[in-house]
């Protein structure tokens, strides 16, 4: 079993922000990533549609034969993680109930979330943070636009600018000590993000995300072992070319696969 890939998952390029942290603690782990840009944004779908896909995505993983599956999404994160967690036979790893605990120790006095429009609504940080230090205060902004341009490269569109801009700004009247950057797509969008605000002020739960999964593994006795070094498969369910570009931040993907694993969705656009 230590020896089978691990899955890892996005709506599309956000997830390989926590695989370029995977890769660098985890160099010896075969992986198969999946961005499902067919049915991205995940954060404006229903937790129905979420599970639905979610599912079929999982499904896909069980079939690879995988021995864990990385959550590197915190909108199904937020709204699946529940309902799948009992159903497989092998290992989550949901990104936000992974970080909440490392960020609600550092004792922060008050923290900001930016996220999609489904985890705000879910107020999944504020409640996993709360339960591990109840005093810190939490402001949840959701950022729909965010995603469309990372995934459209749109960095230095005058209108997104002054949308991220707008959204910092207001985030800061609440004078926050960090804010999560609570959706895997965002931190390509640093360099705009720290025209507005210290860039130290945004926490990328990435590099913590990538060490709880180290550890875990550890613990579990599932790092592989085979010496044998495998190059990552890539997949995405629609417009391989695009992802290809937008994905050079993190990741230089060269090699991609289509497939279309749930046919309802896919097929709705
Ligand atoms: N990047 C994902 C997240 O972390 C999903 C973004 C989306 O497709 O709306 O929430």
């Amino acid at each position: 079993m230590n020896n089978c890939p691990i899955g890892v998952f996005d709506s599309g390029v956000g997830g390989l922000s926590v695989f370029s942290e995977l890769i660098k603690l985890l160099p010896d782990e075969q992986y198969i990533y999946f961005g499902d840009t067919k049915n991205l944004p995940y954060g404006n779908k229903t937790k129905e549609q979420l599970i639905e896909i979610t599912t079929g995505i999982f499904d896909f993983f069980e079939s690879k034969r995988v021995k864990a599956v990385v959550m590197a999404c915190n909108t199904t994160s937020a709204l699946t993680y529940d309902y799948l967690k009992n159903k497989y036979n092998f290992k989550i790893y949901p990104i936000v109930q992974s970080v909440s605990k490392q960020i609600a120790m550092e004792n922060y006095s008050s923290i900001g979330v930016f996220a999609t429009n489904a985890t705000i609504h879910s107020h999944a940080y504020k409640k996993e943070i709360s339960y591990y230090n109840p005093d810190v205060n939490i402001f949840e902004t959701a950022c729909p636009k965010w995603v469309n341009i990372v995934e459209n490269r749109l960095f230095e569109d005058e209108e997104s600018i002054s949308n991220i801009k707008q959204l910092v700004e207001e985030m800061l009247l609440n004078n926050p000590n960090k804010i999560i950057l609570g959706c895997t797509h965002y931190p390509y969008l640093l360099n705009v993000l720290s025209r507005f605000a210290p860039e130290n002020i945004f926490i990328n739960p990435a590099k913590c995300f990538a060490e709880f999964i180290l550890k875990d593994l550890n613990n579990n006795h599932l790092l592989n072992t085979s010496g044998v070094k495998i190059q990552p498969e890539f997949y995405v369910s629609s417009n391989p070319a695009q992802f290809i570009s937008s994905s050079k931040l993190f990741y230089k993907v060269d090699k991609i696969k289509e497939i279309c694993l749930q046919k309802i969705l896919c097929n709705k656009t």
